[in-house]
Formats: C-alpha cells, sequence, structure tokens
C-alpha cells in the first residue's frame, strides 16, 4: 500500500460530504488546514519507502534546493528511510518544515501542551503549528515518544521540554493545553500511586502556572469520570458512578480530583478555565501495544490473529476520531464555556460489533492492496476484566448548542485510515 492509495480514495463525513480540511474558524479563533497538510504528517511516505543506498541518494539529491519547498506538502519533510535488508532506519536531520501560517502577533498566541508528544497531545501540535502558533511541549515520555512530534523539533516556532509535571513548571504563555497523563489501562495501573499524583501534582502545577501568567487553562478529562453509568447517554451534569478502590481507580478518581481542583482555582482564583470529558478516541500513533480495543482489533486483524473480545461482546462503546477530537479541544479553550463538555461521538456499537467492523475494514484494505488472505480471522470471546463498564454513550447536546461542534468522522472513515496506518508501521517493520 501506499499512501497515494489513502489520498486517491476520497474521505468522506457521516452526511456523505468530502472531507478536504479539518477545523472551522470560530470565536474568533481560525483553525482550518488541510486535510492533506495534516496527514503528510503521519501518514508520511517513509513509512512505506524502502531503499536501496543509491537510491536514498537519489532521494538526497532530489533535496537539494529551496525551489523544492513550493512543492505538495510531502516535500516539507525530514526523510526517515527503511533499509530492510539490515533491519534499519536512516533519519535526515534537515531543518525543513511543513508550512506554518504567519500569524500576526496579535493573534499568535504562546500554547503549552502537557503531554504533547502522546497520542492526543501530539496531533494538538500538528495542529496548532500548523496555524503558526508558538508551540512548547512538555513532556516526560513514559507513554509518549519524541518522534510523534520529531517533525517539529528544530522549528523557530517549537519548543520540546523533557519534564515531569508533578515537578513546578514556570514559562511564560497564553493557553495551556494540560493533557498529561497516562490514558490506557496497562499504563494507568502500571504505576496507580504515580498516574494519582501526575493527576492531582501534576494538574495542581499547571494550575498554578496559569494563575501565575494568567494564562487560559483546559484539562483534558475523560469519560471514566461517569464510572459504569446508571444514565444513559451521560450529559455532563450526571454524577457518575465509580468505583473508589477498584484497579481503574487510580486513573478515574484521578480525573475527577483533577477537575475538582480545577473548578477550586477557578472559583477562589479566578483561573480562566475549560474542562474537556473526552470520550474513546483512536487514530493514527496510538500506541498498538497499549490494551486500547481498537488498536488491539486492528493489530490482531491485521496479523491475521484471531481478534480478542473481554465479556460477551454485548458491552456498548462509542469511538471518535481524533481530528473530530481536537477540533473540540481547540473550539473549547476558545469558547466563552467554562462547564465540562463531554467531546465524542454518539455513535454507538457493541463491541462484537465493533470487532466485525473492523475486520471487515481490514479486509478490505488488504484486498485493495493485493493481499490474498489465508484465512479469515475468527473473533473469540473471553472473560471481562473487573469494572468494565457496560454502557458508555455521551449526551453531546451541550457541545453542540455551546461550540457548535459535532463529530464529523464516520467510525468507518477514521477506521480506514488508521488501519492503513498501521499496516504501513508494519510494512515498514516498526511494529
Ligand atoms: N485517548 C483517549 O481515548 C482519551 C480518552 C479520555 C481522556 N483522554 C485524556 O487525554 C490525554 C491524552 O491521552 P492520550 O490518549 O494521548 O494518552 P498518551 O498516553 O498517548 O499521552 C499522554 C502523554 O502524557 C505524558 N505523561 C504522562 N505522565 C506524565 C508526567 N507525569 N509528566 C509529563 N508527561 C507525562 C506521556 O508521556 C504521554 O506523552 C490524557 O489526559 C487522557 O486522560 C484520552
Amino acid at each position: 500500500m501506499s499512501s497515494s492509495s489513502v489520498k486517491d480514495a476520497q474521505t468522506l463525513d457521516k452526511n456523505g460530504q468530502e472531507i478536504k480540511s479539518v477545523g472551522f474558524q470560530r470565536f474568533g479563533f481560525d483553525c482550518e488546514v488541510s486535510l492533506d497538510s495534516l496527514r503528510s504528517l503521519y501518514l508520511r511516505s517513509h513509512y512505506v519507502v524502502s531503499a536501496s543506498e543509491s537510491q536514498v541518494q537519489e532521494l538526497d539529491a532530489k533535496e537539494e534546493g529551496h525551489g523544492h519547498l513550493t512543492q505538495g506538502p510531502n516535500a516539507y519533510q525530514s526523510k526517515s528511510i527503511f533499509h530492510p535488508e539490515t533491519q534499519s532506519i536512516s533519519y535526515t536531520t534537515l531543518s525543513r518544515f511543513a508550512p506554518v501560517k504567519l500569524l500576526p502577533p496579535s493573534s499568535r498566541k504562546r500554547i503549552l501542551v502537557t503531554g504533547g508528544a502522546g497520542f492526543v497531545g501530539s496531533h494538538l501540535v500538528d495542529r496548532l503549528m500548523l496555524l503558526g502558533h508558538e508551540v512548547t511541549v512538555l513532556d516526560n515520555f513514559f507513554t509518549g515518544s519524541k518522534t510523534t512530534v520529531s517533525h517539529w523539533v528544530g522549528h523557530p516556532n517549537f519548543e520540546l521540554v523533557r519534564h515531569d509535571v508533578v515537578e513546578p513548571f514556570m514559562i511564560e504563555c497564553d493557553q495551556i493545553y494540560h493533557l498529561a497523563c497516562p490514558a490506557s489501562p496497562p499504563h494507568y495501573q502500571f504505576n496507580a500511586v504515580k498516574t494519582i499524583k501526575t493527576s492531582f501534582m501534576g494538574t495542581l502545577n499547571m494550575l498554578g502556572l496559569a494563575k501565575r501568567t494568567k494564562a487560559r487553562f483546559l484539562i483534558s478529562s475523560t469519560s471514566e469520570v461517569y464510572g459504569d453509568p446508571e444514565v444513559h447517554p451521560q450529559p455532563e451534569d450526571y454524577w457518575g458512578h465509580v468505583n473508589p478502590i477498584g484497579p481503574r481507580a487510580c486513573y478515574d478518581e484521578g480525573k475527577r480530583v483533577a477537575e475538582t481542583l480545577t473548578y477550586g482555582f477557578h472559583n477562589q482564583d479566578g483561573v480562566d478555565v475549560r474542562v474537556a470529558r473526552i470520550f474513546n478516541t483512536y487514530g493514527p500513533r496510538m500506541n498498538p501495544h497499549d490494551g486500547r480495543v481498537v488498536s488491539n482489533f486492528i493489530v490482531q486483524a491485521l496479523r491475521g490473529e484471531d481478534m480478542t473480545v473481554y465479556g460477551d461482546g454485548k458491552q456498548t462503546r462509542s469511538f471518535q476520531y481524533i481530528h473530530d477530537l481536537i477540533d473540540g479541544l481547540i473550539a473549547l479553550m476558545n469558547s466563552d464555556e467554562s462547564r465540562p463538555v463531554n467531546i465524542g461521538n454518539g455513535d454507538e456499537f457493541t463491541i462484537g460489533e465493533f470487532a466485525e467492523l473492523v475486520r471487515e475494514i481490514v479486509e478490505k484494505v488488504q484486498a485493495e492492496d493485493g493481499v490474498k488472505l489465508e484465512r479469515r480471522v475468527q473473533i473469540v470471546y473471553k472473560p471481562i476484566p473487573t469494572d468494565d463498564p457496560q454502557k458508555r454513550r455521551p449526551d453531546t447536546t451541550r457541545a453542540k448548542n455551546s461550540l457548535q461542534w459535532q463529530p464529523r468522522w464516520s467510525v468507518r472513515m477514521g477506521l480506514e485510515e488508521m488501519v492503513r496506518y498501521y499496516k504501513a508501521k508494519m510494512s515498514e517493520g516498526s511494529m
């Protein structure tokens, strides 16, 4: 497969309209960027290029000269070339970046993104950079990786700082997106005490920073604050049903106390706050081994292994594509809405149905790429883990009314892109 086959296939939204750009102009903040420019940052040609030494030299020669900067988005990347014979990858560290908007100082913001090297953070960073803002990423690389933002390292608008948010940090900034926190169950349960410390002390430090610099503060909270909900779908004024001592408590209760802190600083110190309650999100750059259901299913199906469903498969989930989430986060940050806002996709699937959809899409992509399957992967059922919620679906009325935001990507479109991303990673040998 090549990234061009993704480009050739049309990307359609839920209403069948072609998606050519993401973002929008709202609340005086323009966040629209072309899908092609954005895609070139994660579905990059180097994932599929395998080159001999002579081809590498040819590629390097072609890269000479500034004139190439007027070419399409693929021309603005440092190249990383995979050598299958030696299972190695070579990087060219040239400082050539995707074009970013040139903003007047009055609209250019200094934006701090904690956890910016993670899955959600790196997509947010791409968007903010393309829009022309100054972005500082703060990350301890516990679950994130430098490679997710390496295409910005060296750019004059970008700074990457290795730092643990549990320790105080000082910087001048206008907006803080506070995302730092492991998000997948195996990662947040790996060191439960550290997860709570990150949620509590990390948020305390970042709120202190917001108070000192008068920056607007947005926290990425989660649908897990609703626990195993008794109300369906979940509106923001539902208080939740959380087990305070179960295996998921370090994350769920950590986020709940982080929200409490956020409103404490808001009410007591006048800090300008935004709270995004994010529901299940998936997309490229998601760690394929972190045990989240979307990546599990895709990786198993691509490898031709049976797909594991925990429980009877009747529990439901809703899944939102990463670009919709980033639209929602940026809209929320720049709106006047200081109450918590659910950001998620309401299309609900049983896990069993979802497994079948993933299998169908993987088969479609494999067929398009001419891969013959030896056998159809099976869906197998295993016992359900403790405290796994049975039902989860966002009520997004508030986001619709306050932010004029609604998800645009169908689950199918998002899954197709993600399958292609993982497939390319596999053929490169890095997964
Ligand atoms: N992805 C989802 O479906 C989802 C759903 C709900 C909420 N969220 C929230 O969104 C945020 C980002 O999630 P993600 O999916 O990108 O997860 P992720 O694990 O990919 O990213 C988290 C990032 O935070 C960094 N980090 C963790 N602890 C840190 C610390 N103490 N100091 C500095 N950096 C630290 C990690 O290294 C990583 O780069 C999290 O706050 C998560 O709770 C995500």
